[in-house]
């Protein structure tokens, strides 16, 4: 054999035998179980062949793509009640080669929280019975337990604290902590940043099972969990949020505009609006695009007469009047946002029960920075989107605080100065995880995406690391065992762009050994 030869075969015995050493045997998942049974209650722990095993899987499973016979699914999954039962997971799971997902809301577009693609043995941490906020009336701040969600955050604030807020998302079952892992965008986020720039402490349990506040984490891994990315530093078990001031009573507005009512040119002024002449943080229109209409979903921090005072200087076209207006208290006013009518109770925002039925989707993301025009949109609606009924362009505009990037206070999300609007692309179909029907969906998905390149950024084209898409590239393991940080980079710098590399080394720091890890996870930096 020639010497290249042998080379190359020692070196694919090398990789096997890397590759393998953490993959663990049945005898070291067996002593993971046995290690957690010594210190989690039993009836926290859901093995494969517990009855409860599916339901407490499928509990926040939002994708039923992830809910088929072919999903590498957990050895167990942990309900953790107590901090000390993450601590402990994260110890048994370290000393016998068993790693961990984790848990909170379980949103992950490519459900990363509860399922692995490459099949490997894991355990998830499911954080939902941890959850909690207290807070005290007229206090600026919160401490919010990790598996909160944003529902539950809005109702405990505006039922305790009325006159704060916290700039949140528009789905109230996402969890906290995913959320703010990965930056957290929103239409309050014009008058105080995305959820990442409002957090003032934490908790994470390390991977040698520590619990460590952001005195004892440091400054540099305080400033990486706040929008770098879940999963990647540890274990967030709590969050110290910030609140801001909010009047008695704020304006949500939904209005409708079919492309017979001129929603092309509509969408073309708003976006043109957005950093000059309306650059006003008290207000954000967001604005759904689909099949044939356009959706302007505003919120305005105040009443409705200096709402169409506002808007009757810079976007009449609109044509918003006091009869379209909900004057509401600000957690009325989330409800209006999830539910879309005034009348669902706001104790609807405590619902975490999904409703995934049929509802099989894929996302992906971009970002505007020079705005499409006219005739762009009008192509789109041609080509695209009246061409499907289940897809949908959601426009989520920037600007105000989060546009001002004041690097020193500032999280890791990175789309800020410059930024006109992001695009969440959303394609759902029913009624198959791999067949015909997905096959149609993901096909949209990528033609509108190609459609859409000359007018987003490229050189990174930026992707928003909430809106995980495993197409835009996954992890790769290096010889060393550990995520490759060059191989990252194919992902991550269109996620976190130029704050990439600090990540990286603030991983280095937490978490040298790269035990927590899945196919997006921020790899360390070599040394
Ligand atoms: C219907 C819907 C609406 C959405 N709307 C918005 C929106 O308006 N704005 C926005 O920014 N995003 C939005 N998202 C995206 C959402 O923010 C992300 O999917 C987020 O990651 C979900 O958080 P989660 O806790 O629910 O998810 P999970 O699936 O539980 O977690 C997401 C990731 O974070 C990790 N993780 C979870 N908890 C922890 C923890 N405690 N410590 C460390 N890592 C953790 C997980 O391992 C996983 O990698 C939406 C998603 C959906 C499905
Ligand atoms: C998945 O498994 C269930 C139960 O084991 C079985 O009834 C079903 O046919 C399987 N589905 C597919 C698509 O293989
Ligand atoms: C909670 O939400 C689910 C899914 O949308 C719904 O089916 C259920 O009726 C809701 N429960 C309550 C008590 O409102
Ligand atoms: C911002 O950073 C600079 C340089 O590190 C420092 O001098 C300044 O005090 C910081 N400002 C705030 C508000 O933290
Ligand atoms: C989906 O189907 C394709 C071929 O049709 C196959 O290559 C792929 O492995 C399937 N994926 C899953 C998750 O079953």
């Amino acid at each position: 054999m020639a010497d290249h030869k042998k080379m190359a075969l020692a070196l694919a015995i090398l990789c096997f035998l890397c590759g393998n050493a953490f993959l663990p045997s049945s005898a070291s998942s067996d002593s993971f179980l046995q290690c957690l049974s010594t210190v989690i209650p039993s009836n926290l722990v859901f093995t494969q062949s517990s009855s409860s095993f599916t339901s407490v899987l499928q509990s926040s499973v939002q994708n039923p793509k992830f809910i088929t016979n072919t999903t590498v699914r957990p050895l167990c999954i942990i309900t953790a009640s107590d901090v000390s039962h993450v601590q402990s997971a994260v110890r048994c799971g370290r000393a016998n080669g068993v790693r961990l997902r984790v848990r909170s809301g379980g949103h992950d577009y490519e459900g990363l929280s509860y399922r692995s693609v490459q099949p490997e043995v894991f355990a998830v941490v499911d954080l939902a019975r941890l959850r909690g906020v207290q807070l005290n009336p007229g206090e600026a701040s919160a401490w919010v337990d990790a598996g909160t969600t944003l529902g539950e955050l809005y109702y405990a604030i505006g039922t305790t604290n009325p006159g704060f807020l916290f700039p949140g998302g528009a789905c109230a079952t996402v969890g906290v902590s995913g959320f703010i892992s990965g930056g957290g965008i929103g239409i309050m986020m014009r008058k105080y940043g995305v959820g990442g720039d409002n957090v003032l402490d934490a908790k994470i349990v390390n991977a040698n099972g520590d619990l460590l506040d952001r005195a004892a984490m440091g400054e540099d891994v305080f400033w990486a969990i706040r929008g770098g990315g879940g999963e990647s530093f540890g274990v967030v078990v709590a969050w110290r949020l910030k609140l801001s001031p909010v009047p008695p009573t704020v304006t949500v507005v939904n209005t409708l505009r079919t492309l017979d009512q001129g929603a092309v040119d509509l969408v073309a002024k708003w976006e043109s609006t957005i950093l000059s002449p309306l650059n006003v943080p008290d207000l954000t229109i967001r604005v759904v695009v689909q099949n044939t209409v356009a959706i302007f979903q505003t919120l305005y921090l105040g009443r409705c007469t200096d709402l169409l005072n506002t808007l009757r200087n810079v976007f009449p076209e609109l044509g918003m009047t006091a009869a379209d207006c909900n004057e509401l208290t600000w957690l009325r006013a989330m409800a209006f946002v999830y539910f879309g009518n005034t009348n669902t109770p706001v104790e609807g925002l405590l619902n975490r029960t999904n409703n995934v039925g049929d509802h099989y989707f894929k996302a992906t993301s971009d970002y505007v920075r020079r705005a499409v025009g006219s005739a762009g949109w009008s192509s789109l609606y041609q080509q695209w989107l009246s061409k499907n009924n289940n897809g949908q362009m959601i426009l989520e505009p920037h600007g105000g605080a989060v546009g001002g990037a004041n690097t020193n206070t500032t999280s890791p999300y990175p789309h800020r100065r410059g930024v006109l609007f992001n695009i969440q692309y959303g394609s759902n179909w029913c009624c198959d995880a791999n067949g015909t029907m997905a096959a149609a969906g993901l096909a949209w998905l990528k033609g509108i995406y190609g459609f859409m390149e000359p007018f987003v950024t490229s050189n990174p084209r930026e992707a928003f690391a909430n809106y995980r898409d495993l197409d835009l590239g996954q992890n790769v393991i290096g010889k060393d065992g550990l995520s490759s940080y060059w191989s990252g980079r194919v992902w991550a710098e269109r996620y976190f762009m130029g704050n990439y590399r600090r990540l990286a080394a603030a991983k280095a720091m937490a978490d040298p050994t790269d035990y927590f890890r899945n196919e997006q996870s921020i790899p360390p930096l070599p040394k």
